[in-house]
């Protein structure tokens, strides 16, 4: 977001003018395609691209896996919500990929479902069978809990989680099979017939 307020206003201005909603957030598990997807679509519409992930890393000066094993899972939790907050509330138009458990609030629902009313947000979500994600994820890396069973791990996660990303997307996209460009494309359409314009 290294933008003079200048050319920060001016995009606002543009924004009303066009009525393009500010910002489209991709929900979805872990390995569902938010970053990868995120980045070519940001690409796209000519948005800039934020990771909440990347945002809680870089505030809390530390990796995803180091707050999780230093700090524990709630104090994870608690900077993802602040992340998400930094995300939505800024005025450039972003595409946003929302770490998977950022539906596990409700403090989170609310401000995605607050933003949608205000057609301020597009929620989209990623949505992929766990037998595709187990495949696809990798450990490691910023995923600490898909250390142990990760099949196991992501069953259980999309039975838990999956009437919440149902209830804060207004549009879902069937991931199974198709590729990074295969989605951004299709998503790229799909928004431009929901008012989502390129920036
Ligand atoms: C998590 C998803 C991860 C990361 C953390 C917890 C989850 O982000 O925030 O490991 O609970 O689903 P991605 O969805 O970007 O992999």
């Amino acid at each position: 977001m290294n933008q003079t307020a200048d050319e920060s206003n001016k995009q606002i201005a543009e924004n009303k003018k066009l009525r393009i909603r500010r910002h489209v957030v991709l929900v979805g598990l872990m390995g569902s395609g938010k970053s990868s997807v995120g980045r070519r679509l940001a690409q796209q519409l000519g948005r800039t691209f934020v990771d909440t992930d990347r945002l809680v890393e870089h505030d809390a000066h530390s990796t995803v896996r180091e707050i999780f094993e230093t700090s524990g899972e709630e104090e994870f939790r608690r900077l993802e919500s602040a992340a998400l907050r930094a995300a939505v509330e800024s005025p450039v138009p972003s595409v946003i990929a929302a770490a998977g458990g950022v539906v596990l609030s409700e403090t989170n629902r609310r401000i995605l479902a607050e933003g949608t009313r205000a057609n301020d947000l597009v929620v989209v979500w990623l949505d992929t069978s766990t037998t595709e994600l187990a495949g696809r994820v990798k450990r490691g890396a910023h995923r600490p809990l898909l250390d142990h069973d990760p099949q196991g791990t992501l069953d259980r996660m999309a039975n838990d989680r999956r009437a919440l990303y149902e209830e804060v997307s207004s549009i879902v996209i069937d991931t199974d099979g198709r590729s990074i460009e295969q989605v951004a494309t299709e998503l790229t359409e799909l928004l431009g017939q929901n008012g989502v314009r390129n920036v």
